[in-house]
């Protein structure tokens, strides 16, 4: 039920059953409000307590949307005087608003977009599908970002200058829709060898990252209003490509195996398809267990359902014997993988790829050409010699070794600082790693606790669309120096610590 209590020129619209926790919804509807200048600059605003009787939700809620407004900037608060909001810069306020658009379902205003567009909006200013704190540059545990600083870019712009000079002219025309052919076997030959990922350059369609990778596979795989299955928790990019289809997404919960298989038969049966993170879930970090994988499959194949393997960051596996590839596991080719140089290399690269069955490339192809085309040649043929040269290879090596002692240093000092309070796992691969909290302890509670001292870290219900048991922390370790880990997590022992 939808509830809207007029608060002085605010309409506040509250979704109790949204996927979005309410203190998130609060405050996207108030900084939308601030940045369209339907709350002007130095206006008071009603205390936390005020507002939480008058919109019906706990005084948490309002507090909570009011300190992450505060730590952005959007409000001042000052003793004595309440809480009001900023003087923001016009020319801030002008290119903000830009991006931030009035709140939308306002009665009696018709929307610029699309309802699939109107809904993504919706989604992502609400956190369902983006989430900007995983990502930025004040976190210390930063999710799903890899150390860009160690990259050989004078290395990599000799190689794009070289191709560019000897190779662009002969392939500057239109070229195929799946993308360089030598680069095509290059990563075949890498994902066979270390993936065990069985498969030929042909059946290789290059992507703009994995996100361009979902978002066609959605598109040729899905008629609008069929079920998907998504893991819960899981990545918000799957969730996004599959809404920006219209799939009927099927939240099937993820436990110490993986995806629980037999949870999500029960709930819908015959999906057309799933997504799944098998060699490191995305967020829970698991692995899925061998036995969960041959369910899947079986599955997959009685229902005759596609799975969706992203393999976004296996290439950096610590420990642990690793599992072949789930799409080396099939032999009923229902297995679609993808993989990404987004994690090894660097995201801004936009290179990511498909492996499919043959009988789908037609298909495939046909809306690849629709969206894009074929990604840009350049940077496929710096990539190629890239491989081909041995620089991959000696690159990977040496993050993998980084990020070891990366995980190691936090692992250590998240023990010595927090061991007491946080059930700490130790993944066997990735660049993240979840901290459990204790039972009765929400991770909405410890956002707020350490979003105060500045520290916006995650938890894993940020990626959850059902209510979970047992909340934890989602702690990345790839962007972060030891010495950076050790102190981020002083901070963050300071500030759960510092509970009431
Ligand atoms: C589960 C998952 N898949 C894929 C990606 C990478 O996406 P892309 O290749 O589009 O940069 C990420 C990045 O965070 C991720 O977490």
């Amino acid at each position: 039920m939808k509830r809207a209590l007029p608060i002085e020129k605010t309409n506040i619209i509250l979704d109790q059953h949204a996927a979005a926790p309410l203190y998130r919804q609060l405050y996207e509807r108030l900084r939308a409000q601030i940045l369209a200048g339907q709350l002007e600059m130095g206006v008071r605003l009603p205390s936390t307590r005020v507002l939480a009787s008058e919109l019906g939700v706990s005084r948490n809620t309002t507090a909570l949307a009011y300190e992450l407004l505060l730590l952005e900037g959007y409000i001042e608060s000052r003793v004595g005087d309440g809480t009001r909001v900023a003087r923001l810069q016009s020319s801030l306020l002008r290119q903000a608003g830009k991006s931030v658009k009035k709140p939308s379902r306002q009665p009696g205003v018709k929307s610029p977009l699309a309802q699939r567009g109107q809904a993504l909006l919706d989604a992502e200013r609400t956190g369902d599908i983006y989430s900007e704190q995983a990502t930025s540059g004040t976190n210390p545990f930063r999710v799903g970002q890899p150390d860009v600083t160690h990259f050989p870019y004078e290395l990599w712009a000799r190689l794009v200058a070289k191709q560019a000079r000897q190779a662009l002219p002969d392939v500057a025309s239109y070229q195929h829709a799946q993308g360089y052919l030598p680069l095509r076997a290059a990563i075949a030959t890498h994902i066979g060898i270390t993936r065990g990922v069985q498969c030929t350059p042909e059946q290789l369609i290059l992507t703009s990252g994995s996100q361009g990778a979902l978002d066609l596979v959605a598109r040729t795989l899905l008629d609008p209003g069929q079920s998907a299955w998504v893991e819960d928790p899981g990545y918000m990019g799957a969730r996004g490509a599959l809404l920006a289809a219209e799939a009927r997404l099927i939240p099937v919960p993820v436990d110490e195996q993986g995806l629980n298989v037999e949870a999500g038969r029960q709930l819908s049966s015959s999906a057309r398809l799933v997504i799944v993170t098998p060699s490191h879930q995305f967020p829970s970090a698991v692995t899925m267990s061998l036995g969960r994988r041959l369910e899947l499959l079986e599955w997959s194949r009685a229902a005759q359902s596609w799975i969706i393997e992203d393999d976004y960051d296996s290439e950096y596996r610590f420990s642990g014997r690793p599992l072949q590839a789930l799409q080396g596991l099939d032999n009923s080719e229902r297995v679609i993988y993808i993989g990404t140089f987004s994690k090894v290399l660097f995201p801004s690269l936009r290179l990511g790829y498909l492996v499919v069955p043959p009988a789908l490339l037609p298909g495939l192809n046909a809306v690849r050409r629709l969206i894009d085309v074929h990604p840009p040649l350049l940077e496929q043929l710096a990539l190629t010699d890239f491989i081909v040269e041995g620089h991959f290879a000696r690159y990977l090596r040496k993050m993998r070794a980084m990020y070891l002692e990366r995980r190691n240093t936090l692992i250590t000092a998240l023990t010595q600082e927090l061991g007491g309070l946080l059930e700490i796992t130790t993944p066997e691969a990735g660049m993240h790693l979840v901290a459990w909290l204790p039972q009765d302890m929400s991770g909405e509670y410890i956002i707020k606790q350490t979003t105060q001292q500045g520290l916006p870290i995650l938890s894993l219900s940020t990626y959850s669309l059902r209510p979970l048991q047992r909340d934890a922390l989602v702690l990345g370790f790839a962007t972060s120096t030891p010495k950076e880990l050790q102190t981020g997590v002083q901070k963050l022992a300071r500030a759960l610590r510092g509970r009431s």
